[in-house]
């Protein structure tokens, strides 16, 4: 059996390819690099360093490679800074997705996988249920609920079957710590490696459901096995929402730096609170959260100690300045 992930350089990604080459299935990674590493790539899988938006790869390696699953995770996954940067959002997440189902259609792939967000419920739709509307609010929600919606047209159409995940707020070992504009968890560990202040949006009381990657990826892996998952849609992750204050405690605590300074900055605008139910991923996937907050904070901050801290990447193709927030603007302009 051979698979295709897109983004098996990444955090989610990789992951998710060792579980599949645990399992003993054949994997192919194909990922750009913008946002994952090289190391992070199970070393059994085979690694084609590419593009989704690349159509002639995309097309060449399907032809090539006869895939019988595809899982979608290549994103650039950044939903604060999707507002400034609209039109590589849609090419690279909606487009470069596009791309795939086109040749999952054209090679009768047996199921395709695809990582959406709780991004696209919007604001205000607590607890996040699978039959919620959704209502996305920024152009990374609007790109994941369009392929979603792609992806039931395409099974109706063409009988491609399709699993899609709505993860939210995961973390854990390998995940890019070095971007500014995304992965909390991981910008509050490389801010105390630097000796940086950490930085938080608004008055810190904003919640979220952090969720350890290793209940999560073993889930999406085994999903292809479970027939009844097939054209489904399921919230993935951890029930119990946390205080951006609190995960700030945590990660001093186990990065042994417990009064380190924090500096809160202008509240960006994003949703206060998001939680999502979990009922139906349990019932027919098996989900469980093993792991809570402190334990995966301890697992993580152990990583990122070893690995050490990485140069905050500068993303330079900024479309739209308006309205960004100031800390980023600044950044910008020193080139952080
Ligand atoms: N981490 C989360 O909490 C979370 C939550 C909801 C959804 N997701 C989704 O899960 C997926 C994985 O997220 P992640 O957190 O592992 O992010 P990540 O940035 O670590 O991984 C994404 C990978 O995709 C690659 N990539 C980006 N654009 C590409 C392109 N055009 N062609 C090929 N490769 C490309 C990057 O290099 C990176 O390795 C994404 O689709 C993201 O939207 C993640």
């Amino acid at each position: 059996m051979k698979i295709l992930v897109t983004g098996g350089a990444g955090f989610m990604g990789s992951h998710l390819t060792d579980e599949l080459i645990k399992a003993g299935k054949e994997v192919v990674v194909l990922d750009d690099l913008s946002g994952g590493f090289r190391d992070n790539v199970n070393p059994n899988a085979k690694f084609i360093e590419g593009s989704i938006i690349d159509y002639g790869l995309v097309k060449k390696l399907f032809e090539e490679e006869k895939f019988n699953y595809v899982f979608h995770l290549a994103a650039y996954a950044a939903e604060g800074l999707s507002h400034f940067i609209r039109r590589f959002n849609y090419k690279n997440n909606l487009i470069g997705s596009i791309n795939l189902i086109n040749e999952s259609i054209k090679n009768n792939i047996e199921c395709f996988v695809f990582t959406s967000s709780i991004a696209v419920y919007g604001a205000n739709q607590l607890p996040m249920k699978e039959e919620t509307l959704p209502l996305p609010e920024d152009p990374y929600g609007i790109a994941k609920l369009a392929v979603e919606q792609d992806l039931k047209a395409a099974k109706h159409m063409f009988g491609l079957d399709y699993i899609i995940f709505r993860p939210h707020n995961a973390y854990g070992e390998k995940q890019n710590i070095g971007d500014k504009y995304r992965n909390v968890v991981g910008i509050f560990m490389n801010q105390i490696m630097q000796n940086k202040p950490l930085t938080i949006f608004g008055d810190g009381k904003q919640t979220r459901a952090f969720s350890y990657i290793g209940d999560i990826a073993p889930i999406i892996a085994k999903s292809i096995k479970v027939k009844k998952a097939y054209n489904e849609i399921f919230n993935i992750g951890a029930d119990t929402p946390y205080e951006v204050n609190y995960l700030a405690e945590t990660v001093k605590k186990h990065m042994n730096s417990p009064n380190h300074e924090m500096t809160y900055l202008k509240a960006r605008d994003e949703v206060v609170d998001a939680y999502s139910a979990h009922d139906k991923v349990k019932k027919i996937l098996g989900y469980k959260t093993t792991v809570n907050l402190e334990q995966g904070i301890q697992k993580m901050a152990e990583w990122a100690k070893a690995v050490g801290p990485r140069k905050s990447k500068g993303y330079d193709n900024i479309e739209i300045m308006k309205n960004m927030p100031p800390s980023w603007l600044q950044a910008l302009k020193e080139n952080d």
